[in-house]
């Protein structure tokens, strides 16, 4: 396919990822960003998106959990198609580009080539995934899970949020009907998958490089840990006979950076993002806390020793302080590879280009993880600054977003053709 450069327009999808921005929960203004899965902001989003793949003549079709497909369709529209897509669901005070690029980026680069008069044989799709973000249900990439079969819809439609609001309720109240049943894809639905993402890390910056072809991804897993202890008056009950739950998490927390650190793995990290203090009073000893783990490494095995590790200091920590400790696997997934043709087919992107690269591992999980169950999949990033992500300053410029477009379109009009 001869189109070099394709003709990114790249200040249109700046400004849709900036329009994009706008619709959000965050107190604060962008680029600080937050939208969690089925919320009326998750649903404007939605709403914007489908404008823009209408306008672009491209065909909407939307599953029973809200996992979204505009089609472009192919000459040979019985073919498996190509998917590419990411998620534009956003942690509490995020930023811009985790996830938007994937998906507005996906848009232009159709936008392109039809401009372009590419005329692939296979239809290529833009795919939006419901909740890759945990933030809801402590359960990340649920669209893809259940689009792939990693998760059965019974096991998903019984998640809670923090509410006590079943999976399967909140996506109904969100106007998404159907049976859950109905979202896995079979395996030959996608010819291969590959989603365009910012790095979420420093790598591409450092080495002065414009895109990562990357060949695996992490495998992440999570828990959550709830500590039963005493609670009472923070002035009457003296300190030898206290059973402070919090005093238990923070001993706890400590012991699983420590286990992280001494891991033989490089790439084994642990993070408790998250703890709920309960009853939260100043002058209350705090009877009971809840904490997250979410802790991942490329190698799965490692994860899983360091993770049984972690079980067991903790079961000990409590012991000693004389509180209960309840855990619960939310999910650990193994890490997936990128397919060889889809690394070949970004890596002729980029020699086409004339563009710097380098292959790389995602740290970060993405729906890929679990597309690559069911289909030839691969990624390509972008460099953003400081390898900054999760955090509202998280940044790409116009010029590698530009060009991460445009390897997403040759690579696309390669594995389309
Ligand atoms: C993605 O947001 C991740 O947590 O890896
Ligand atoms: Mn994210
Ligand atoms: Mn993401
Ligand atoms: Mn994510």
């Amino acid at each position: 396919m001869s189109l070099d450069p394709p003709p990114v327009n790249v200040e249109r999808v700046v400004n849709e990822l900036e329009q994009l921005a706008a619709i959000s929960d965050c107190p604060e203004p962008p680029p600080a960003v937050t939208r969690v899965v089925f919320t009326e902001t998750d649903l404007r989003a939605r709403a914007f998106l489908r404008g823009l793949y209408e306008q672009a003549g491209l065909t909407v079709r939307v599953d029973p959990i809200g996992n979204t497909f505009a089609r472009w369709e192919g000459s040979e529209p019985v073919l498996p198609a190509v998917g590419s897509g990411s998620h534009t669901d956003a942690i509490p005070h995020s930023g811009i580009y985790d996830g938007t690029v994937g998906v507005l980026g996906a848009l232009e680069a159709i936008r392109v080539l039809k401009q372009a008069g590419c005329r692939p044989r296979r239809s290529i799709e833009v795919v939006m995934f419901t909740s890759e973000e945990p933030t809801r249900f402590g359960m990340g990439c649920t669209g893809s899970r259940l689009m792939s079969g990693a998760i059965t819809p019974d096991a998903l439609a019984d998640m809670r949020d923090s509410d006590g609001d079943t999976y399967d309720t909140v996506r109904q109240q969100a106007g998404f009907s159907g049976s859950l049943a109905d979202v896995a894809l079979p395996g030959d639905y996608y010819h291969a998958f590959v989603e365009l993402h910012i790095e979420q890390g420093p790598e591409l910056e450092a080495a002065s490089l414009d895109i990562g072809v990357v060949t695996a991804i992490a495998a992440p897993a999570a828990f959550e840990f709830a500590i039963i202890g005493e609670g009472g008056h923070a002035g009457a009950v003296l300190m030898p006979s206290r059973r402070d739950a919090l005093n238990a998490a923070a001993e706890m927390t400590l012991a699983i950076e420590r286990l992280a650190k001494e891991s033989r793995s490089p790439d084994l990290v642990a993070t408790v993002g998250r703890l709920d203090v309960h009853p939260g009073a100043v002058n209350s000893i705090p009877s009971r806390v809840a904490f997250s783990l979410d802790i991942r490494d490329i190698d799965g095995q490692n994860r899983d020793a360091v993770a049984a590790e972690i079980q067991e200091a903790l079961a000990a920590i409590a012991d000693r302080r004389g509180v209960q400790l309840e855990s619960r696997e939310l999910n650990a997934d193994p890490p997936a590879q990128a397919a060889d043709s889809l690394i070949a087919a970004a890596e002729s992107a980029v020699a086409v280009l004339g563009l710097k690269h380098q292959r790389m591992i995602s740290r970060a999980y993405h729906d890929s993880l679990f597309m690559a169950r069911i289909a030839p999949t691969g990624m390509i990033f972008i460099p953003c600054r400081g390898g900054v992500s999760h955090r509202p300053d998280e940044f790409s410029t116009p010029e590698q977003i530009s060009a991460g477009v445009q390897t997403l379109a040759l690579t696309l009009a390669q594995l389309a053709e």
